[in-house]
């Protein structure tokens, strides 16, 4: 059976390879190698409750079989492997391994380990089941036995542990030798891509100080559109109106929000808006963005390689992209010295690009693009700076998660200009928090201010004629 995948200098036979195992439950098989554990056979275990000890028999069981199969199977080989035939191969020795070691297992327990044994061979192994777990959106792993998700907007401790460090070790750099990178001491941290598209970073010891830590965002194959951003209470029809417009009349936009605030997804759901005859470049650290329109080119930044080499930064991308002939750029995320070019595309006929920025409020924003150019070494007047900036923005929309977990556009922002040395704003409409309800939820509307659009004449000329009670102060729920 096992033959197939099997690596042609594996052992046949579960017990024959087991000598430096220190596995309890192999050397229940045999007698024990290693001294610590013989005490805990099962043979010489004082008393004690039965299920017990047969669960924790049964992870040893487990994790001895995860490291045999890794040891044993051929995996060149399982590339071409049927999922089928892989199945009934794991399965088959799992049955014999059990057998060897006089465990029997009720028909659930059977099922459960073939499972966890075939996420462990093709998949990343206890991260498997929540990766394919949709309402999942983010996997946060603090060390081998602290597993948190993220549902609803709300960090749930999972019961998903690895075995120890080293098993959490593998699992990264199983996903990080598949890109081709690699992660140890002397480069302690990564970023990377799965295969689903998720996005991934490790970062392993000396610098993570109790065991190695891992942040997945998972990968929305379907992205929230307008629509279902609307239904889930994030903004009002109007203020998707005024976005329609805003995009539509090709504004110049920013996205700002704290970290995992819905900034991608806000940024997707707007790009919703552009015509299907413009020719769009994406710009990506790690591609997210899923543009609907038939005219994408999408580029995805690369960081140097292991002899650090061959780094292509957001910038040679953008900078290659004003070569592109784009209608417009989207930047997913601005961070570094690309503001610079991506500010000077904004000012020089890509107007209608996007970004968004790591702000906590549209004044933040602006002042975050301040400090980028400053860090990017230009060496210019801040009222220089400022008066490029106010040319080539001309929106920011602010998203925020709340503390109830709800992701809301709590404020979309029009810059109007300069003031002396100020950036000038006003402020279209807001998320108003009213209170808080016994179970901690927030309650508040969404309010226009009551401000006159700076672009209402240019909604005009291009057909958007908003009706004047989409900007009219709401009040109420
Ligand atoms: N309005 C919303 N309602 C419900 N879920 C949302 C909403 N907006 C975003 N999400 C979900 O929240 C998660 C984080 O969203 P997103 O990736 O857009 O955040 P981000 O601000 O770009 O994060 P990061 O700072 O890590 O790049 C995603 O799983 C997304 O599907
Ligand atoms: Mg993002």
């Amino acid at each position: 059976m096992f033959s197939r995948y099997k690596k042609d200098d594996a052992k046949p036979k579960l017990v024959e390879v087991q000598k430096n195992e220190p596995a309890a439950a192999v050397a229940a098989a045999k007698p024990a190698p290693a001294p610590e554990k013989e005490a805990k056979t099962a043979a010489r275990a004082v008393p004690m409750d039965k299920e017990r000890k047969r669960k924790e028999r049964l992870g040893e069981v487990k994790a001895e079989l995860h490291k045999r199969l890794l040891d044993d199977l051929n995996l060149a080989a399982l590339d071409n492997a049927s999922e089928g035939d892989l199945r009934s191969e794991i399965s088959a020795i799992a049955g014999e391994a059990l057998e060897d070691m006089s465990i029997v297992l009720n028909r659930d327990e059977r099922a459960t380990l073939n499972q966890e044994l075939f996420d462990e061979v093709t998949g990343l192994g206890p991260l498997e089941p929540l990766l394919k777990d949709d309402t999942v959106n983010d996997i946060l792993v603090n060390g081998p036995k602290q597993v948190f998700i993220e549902r609803d907007g709300n960090l749930e401790l999972t019961d998903t542990q690895f075995k120890d460090e080293r098993h959490l070790l593998r699992i990264i750099d199983k996903i990080v030798s598949a890109v081709g990178r690699r992660v140890d001491e002397s480069n302690p941290y990564v970023d990377a891509r799965l295969q689903d598209g998720s996005r991934f970073n490790a970062m392993v010891s000396p610098i993570a100080v109790d065991g190695s830590l891992v942040s997945i965002r998972k990968f929305k194959k379907e992205k929230l559109a307008i629509d279902d951003l609307v239904n889930f209470g994030a903004f009002t029809e109007e203020m998707a109106a005024y976005l329609q417009a805003a995009v539509s009349t090709r504004l110049n936009i920013i996205v700002s929000g704290g970290t995992g605030s819905g900034k991608t997804t806000a940024l997707n759901a707007l790009s919703s808006f552009i015509d299907n005859n413009e020719r769009i470049l994406t710009i990506e650290d790690t591609a997210e963005l899923q543009l609907q329109q038939t005219h994408v080119g999408r580029m995805e930044s690369r960081p140097p390689n292991v002899e650090g080499k061959g780094a292509v930064s957001q910038r040679d991308c953008l900078k290659n992209a004003l070569r592109m002939r784009p209608d417009r750029i989207i930047v997913g995320e601005t961070r570094g010295e690309e503001v610079i070019d991506m500010l000077q595309a904004m000012n020089t006929g890509h107007d209608g690009s996007m970004t968004t920025i790591h702000a906590n409020s549209a004044r933040d924003s602006v002042s975050r693009l301040e400090n980028m150019i400053a860090m990017a070494g230009i060496e210019m007047p801040l009222k220089a700076v400022r008066s490029q900036i106010s040319s080539a923005v001309n929106l920011v929309v602010q998203v925020s998660r709340l503390q109830d977990g709800s992701r809301r556009m709590t404020s979309i922002t029009e810059i109007t200009g300069m003031e002396g040395e100020i950036i000038s704003m006003q402020e279209m409409f807001r998320y108003q928090r009213v209170g808080l309800t016994p179970e901690n939820k927030i309650i508040g509307h969404f309010t226009a201010t009551g401000v006159r659009s700076h672009y209402s004449e240019r909604f005009r000329m291009w057909g958007y004629d908003l009706p004047a009670s989409i900007f009219e102060p709401f009040e109420g729920n």
